[in-house]
């Protein structure tokens, strides 16, 4: 470790015989760039190798299916049907390896929707704690889970972990948060049995408890489990942090780490808690992960959204507010932010601008997109830029996000570059939300770029409008 600036978050982390490289994992991204037989790309493949190059833990590839029954819509982002082995198989094995060679634990998302898979009267068994409604279409009935289905599906999520771990996961999240199946047993709007399945937070957490015991039963003790909760539904009428803690406190000693994010995306707004925007505070999710902390004694406590400064995920763990930090958007607009946190290269970290551009791009296309990572998504290509048969001298009109990428690898690859600018700074809209207030002052996300620009000797001109007018060389 060639820095000390971040002891903290680069600490490795041992859970039974896994060892952890540091504290910084990469949350699930699950993207649905899938072959027409359903199994991963490789595109898919190697946006997972490249993160697992650029230095964090641990790396999601995001939320899976256990099974055929409700599964979230035709356009799913899910890889569907883990249990599938036919399409799955080789895929899968391929992708988990391709994150472990570089040093990072593969992990995969394991999870159930339940009342809220598919909209479609009639299309799907709408699977829910308690008899009620579709929480989008109130034509749609969902109706209460029988005992039997809730063993048979706690046997799916064991299955489909073991089926995991053979295929080279070293860990598994189960996912119990954001509305999914196991949240709506956690939830006492939605959960209001009378069974011992239902009521005080003990009952209504049984369920996922007794996968995670499932789980380590099938795959052994020192499997490590992730849990993913909500630590607060964030919204009007939802649970707060005080049932978030109860939650916790019946997971403490099961799972081996509690991954505490926020929101239930089926209740409006609070999409922005669970993906905070760029004018929410950064970190703003940590008073949640922090409480929960409090009150657990035996499991490793993980917290989620908005992060990408390092300053700030070095006091998170310096102050015990979290053991783990998880980011997903930091971590596709810059892979390398571990390395370059333990390589004493933290001024040429990039950071998130939470604009979106990523999460919408997913869902239109299944493939990712960042708006200043122009790599991401594209990372075989990125990995062999194309070699001049002679070099040149390229010119380049503009110094916002696309013309400072594009003169960093024309330069890269051996080009002269001249980069033309008319504004006093480089990429100035980043420089702007980089002052937003809800961003506390944090430096703008350019700064990563313009600490390239100070090494090479370059700088930008105020220069006046006009077409011949050029700065740095
Ligand atoms: C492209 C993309 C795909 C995501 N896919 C999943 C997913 O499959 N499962 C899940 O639980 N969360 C998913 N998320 C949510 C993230 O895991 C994370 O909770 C959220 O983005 C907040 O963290 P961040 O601010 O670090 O991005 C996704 C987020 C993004 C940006
Ligand atoms: S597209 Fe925007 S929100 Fe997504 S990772 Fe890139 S900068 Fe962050």
């Amino acid at each position: 470790m060639e820095s000390c600036k971040y002891p903290n978050i680069l600490k490795p982390l041992r859970i039974g015989n896994t060892v952890f490289r540091n504290r910084m994992f990469s949350a699930p991204t699950g993207l649905y760039d899938l072959t027409p037989d359903r199994a991963p790309t490789d595109d898919y493949i190697a946006y997972y190798e490249r993160k697992a190059k650029g230095g964090c833990a641990s790396i999601n590839i995001g939320e899976c299916n256990i099974d055929n029954e409700g599964v979230g819509s035709p356009n799913s982002y899910e890889i569907p049907n883990l249990s599938e082995h036919k399409f799955n198989k080789e895929a899968l094995g391929k992708l988990a390896n391709a994150i472990s060679r570089n040093g990072a634990v593969a992990t995969i998302e394991l999870q159930k929707t339940g009342r809220i898979a598919s909209d479609t009267p009639g299309q799907m068994k709408l699977l829910s704690p308690s008899d009620g409604f579709h929480p989008y279409d109130s034509r749609v009935k969902c109706r209460a889970m029988t005992e039997e289905e809730i063993l048979a599906t706690v046997d799916a999520y064991a299955s489909a972990a073991e089926y995991a771990k053979g295929r080279g996961f070293g860990m598994v999240m189960v996912h119990a948060g954001h509305g999914w199946l196991l949240h709506q047993f956690h939830c006492p709007k939605s959960n209001r049995r009378t069974d011992k399945w239902g009521g005080n937070p003990e009952n209504r957490c049984r369920f996922t408890v007794a996968v995670v015991d499932e789980i380590h039963r099938r795959c052994g003790r020192n499997f490590p489990v992730e849990v993913r909760i909500s630590g607060s539904e964030a919204f009007e009428g939802g649970y707060g942090i005080e049932e978030g803690v109860e939650i916790a406190k019946q997971l403490d000693g099961h799972a081996d780490i509690i991954h505490v994010s926020c929101g239930n995306l089926f209740s409006p707004g609070t999409d922005y808690h669970t993906h905070p925007g760029i004018f929410q505070e950064e970190g703003m999710n940590v008073k949640y992960a922090a409480e929960i902390k409090k009150h657990v004694k035996q499991s490793y406590v993980a917290t989620i959204g908005g992060l990408s400064d390092l300053d700030v995920l070095e006091e998170i763990v310096a102050s015990g507010k979290a053991d783990i930090v998880e980011m997903a958007r930091g971590l596709i607009c810059d892979p390398d932010l571990p390395r370059k946190a333990s390589s004493g290269r933290e001024k040429e970290a990039r950071k998130c601008l939470r604009c979106f551009k990523c999460v919408g791009q997913d869902y239109q296309d299944g493939r990712l997109f960042c708006a200043i990572n122009p790599a991401s998504g594209k990372e075989r290509e990125a990995a062999r830029p194309p070699r001049p048969l002679s070099l040149k001298k390229v010119l380049i009109a503009g110094g916002g996000v696309a013309g400072m990428e594009a003169a960093i690898t024309a330069r890269e690859i051996g080009h002269e570059v001249i980069l033309c600018e008319r504004a006093p700074s480089w990429a100035a809209f980043c420089a702007a939300s980089g002052r937003c207030p809800s961003r506390s002052g944090s430096e703008s996300t350019s700064s990563g770029r313009n600490t390239c620009w100070r090494s090479w000797g370059w700088r930008c001109a105020s220069i006046p409008p006009s077409p011949r007018s050029c700065a740095g060389s």
